[in-house]
C-alpha cells in the first residue's frame, strides 16, 4: 500500500518510521512534511487548513490511505474529503472530531456514553464564569471551548488569573464559550484507541509532561516529553479504560450517525474517586505517539488500514516489545509563548549515533544556505528506547546534550520519577 501521511511534527516523523518498516507499506508521501522528514520520504506543500486540497493531494498522487496527523485538518474535514473520493483515510470526518474539536461536545457524548469525567460549566459571559468558579473554588480550571493547541487550558490557584483567561476566551468570538471544571487530582495517562467506528483496539498508555518547566511549572504546552510504560499504573487500566471509556464513546458516535474512524486519544486522571476523563483528542498524542509507536512491535499499516476499511475485528492482537521509551523536546526560545525561529540546529547525527536513539523533527527546516534551522516551537523529539525507563532516559538526555540550537530549552525531568527505583 501507498500512504499519505498529513501534517509536519514529531508525530508525523514518527508515524512515517513506523510506516516504512511495515513490509505491506511500498511507499511513504508526506505533506508538509518538515526538514526531517523530507530526509526519509517524498513531501509536497499543502495547506492544512484546505480539506478539498488534501483530497486532490491523495487522488493526484494515487495512494491507498491517508493518514492525518494534526487535529486541525480534521476539524475542518480533510477527512471527509478524502472518502469523498474513494480513498481509505485514518481520521474522523469533521463532525466526529468534534470530539475534541468543542469541549462542550465532549462533555455531552460522555454524558450520553455514562463516562466519568469533571463536572463542568459552559459558560457564555463572565458573570456566570464568576458563579461556576466560586462554586468550584480554587484550584480554578478555566479552558477555552475551541482548538487551541494544548494551549487554551489555565489551572491555578489565582482568582484574578482565571478571571483574565475566561476573559480573553469569551473576547475571541461573538459567541464563544469557556468550559469552567472542577479539578481533577492525580497522575495523568494518554490512552490510544485505534478504531474503525465499531471494534476499538487500546495501545499502550504513555504519560505526556504538559507543563513547560520542570517540577510541572509554568505555562501548559502541546508536551514536552513522555514515557512508556507506565510501571506504576494499575494492570488493569488498559482493559478497563477500554471498556468504560473508550468503547462506550465510539457506540454513542456510531448510534449518532457520526462514527468515528481514526485514533481516539483519552486524557485521563487517576484521581482518589477513580479514573476520570480530562479530554478526548481525535488524534495521535504529541509526543505520546513517538514512545507508544517506539514500543509497537506489529506493522502499524495494516493496523491503520484495518481500521479505515471497517476491519479492525479481523486484525491480529497487537504484539508489543518490552522495552521502555522516553522522547524528550527540545523547543525553541520563547517556547510557548512566542517561540523564536530561524535559529540553527547543530548535532543531530552525532545524537542519533548513540544507541536505541532517534531524533525526530518537528519544526525544523533549511534555510537559503541549506542550513537545518528551527521553524517552530516544539523544534525536535528525542526519542531512546532501553531495557529500563532509566536507560532509555540516559541515553535520550545523552543525545541531546549532543545537539545545540541557542535558547532552546527542554525539561530535565522527564520519566524521572517513573523511572527511581521502587
Ligand atoms: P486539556 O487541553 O483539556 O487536555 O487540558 C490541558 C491540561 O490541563 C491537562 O493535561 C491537565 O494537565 C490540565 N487540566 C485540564 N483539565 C483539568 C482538570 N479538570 N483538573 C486538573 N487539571 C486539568
Ligand atoms: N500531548 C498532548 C496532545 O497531543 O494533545
Amino acid at each position: 500500500m501507498k500512504v499519505l501521511v498529513i501534517g509536519s511534527g514529531a508525530r508525523e516523523h514518527a508515524l512515517i518510521m513506523a510506516l516504512l518498516a511495515d513490509d505491506e507499506v511500498e511507499g511513504v508521501i508526506c505533506a508538509p512534511g518538515n526538514a526531517g522528514i523530507a530526509g526519509v520520504v517524498e513531501t509536497h506543500q499543502v495547506d492544512p487548513l484546505d480539506p478539498e486540497a488534501i483530497g486532490e493531494l491523495a487522488a493526484k498522487l494515487s495512494v491507498d490511505l491517508v493518514v492525518i496527523g494534526p487535529e486541525v485538518p480534521l476539524v475542518a474535514g480533510a477527512a471527509d474529503a478524502v472518502r469523498d473520493r474513494g480513498i481509505a483515510c485514518f481520521g474522523p470526518s469533521a463532525a466526529a472530531a468534534q470530539l475534541e474539536g468543542s469541549k462542550a461536545f465532549a462533555k455531552q457524548v460522555m454524558a450520553e456514553a455514562g463516562v466519568l469525567t469533571a463536572i463542568a460549566h459552559v459558560c457564555s459571559t463572565i458573570d456566570e464564569v464568576v458563579t461556576a468558579i466560586d462554586q468550584f473554588g480554587a484550584p480554578y480550571v478555566v479552558k477555552d471551548d475551541g482548538l487551541a493547541a494544548g494551549k487554551g487550558v489555565v489551572v491555578t490557584n489565582d482568582r484574578a488569573e482565571a478571571l483574565a483567561h475566561a476573559q480573553f476566551c469569551l473576547a475571541r468570538a461573538a459567541d464563544a464559550q469557556v468550559v469552567i471544571e472542577e479539578y481533577l487530582d492525580g497522575p495523568e495517562v494518554s490512552l490510544f484507541g485505534i478504531t474503525d467506528g465499531t471494534t476499538i483496539v487500546p495501545l499502550q498508555p504513555a504519560q505526556d509532561f504538559k507543563r513547560v518547566r520542570d517540577g510541572d511549572e509554568g505555562p501548559n504546552t502541546g508536551g514536552m516529553g513522555a514515557y512508556s510504560p507506565l510501571p506504576w499504573a494499575p494492570e488493569n487500566l488498559v482493559a478497563d479504560v477500554t471498556k468504560r471509556v473508550l468503547q462506550p464513546v465510539v457506540d454513542v458516535m456510531r448510534r449518532r450517525d457520526t462514527p468515528f474512524i481514526g485514533l481516539l486519544y483519552a486524557g485521563l486522571a487517576l484521581t482518589s474517586r477513580g479514573t476520570r476523563v480530562i479530554e478526548f483528542n481525535a488524534r495521535f498524542g504529541d509526543p505520546e505517539t513517538q514512545v507508544v509507536l517506539a514500543r509497537l512491535a506489529s506493522p502499524l499499516g495494516r493496523a491503520l488500514m484495518a481500521a479505515s476499511t471497517g476491519r479492525l475485528a479481523d486484525l491480529p492482537p497487537l504484539a508489543w516489545h518490552p522495552h521502555a521509551a522516553v522522547t524528550v523536546v527540545v523547543a525553541a526560545a520563547n517556547y510557548p509563548e512566542n517561540p523564536r525561529t530561524g535559529d540553527a540546529i547543530t548535532g543531530i547525527a552525532a545524537a542519533d549515533a548513540v544507541a536505541g536513539v532517534q531524533v525526530l523533527h518537528a519544526g525544523t527546516a533549511l534555510n537559503a544556505q541549506g542550513e537545518l534551522v528551527s521553524a517552530g516551537g516544539r523544534v525536535l523529539s528525542v526519542t531512546a528506547t532501553g531495557d529500563t525507563l532509566a536507560g532509555a532516559r540516559q541515553s535520550a538526555y545523552a543525545a541531546i546534550d549532543l545537539i545545540t540550537l541557542e535558547g532552546s530549552h527542554h525539561r530535565t525531568d522527564i520519566a524521572l520519577d517513573a523511572s527511581a527505583p521502587a
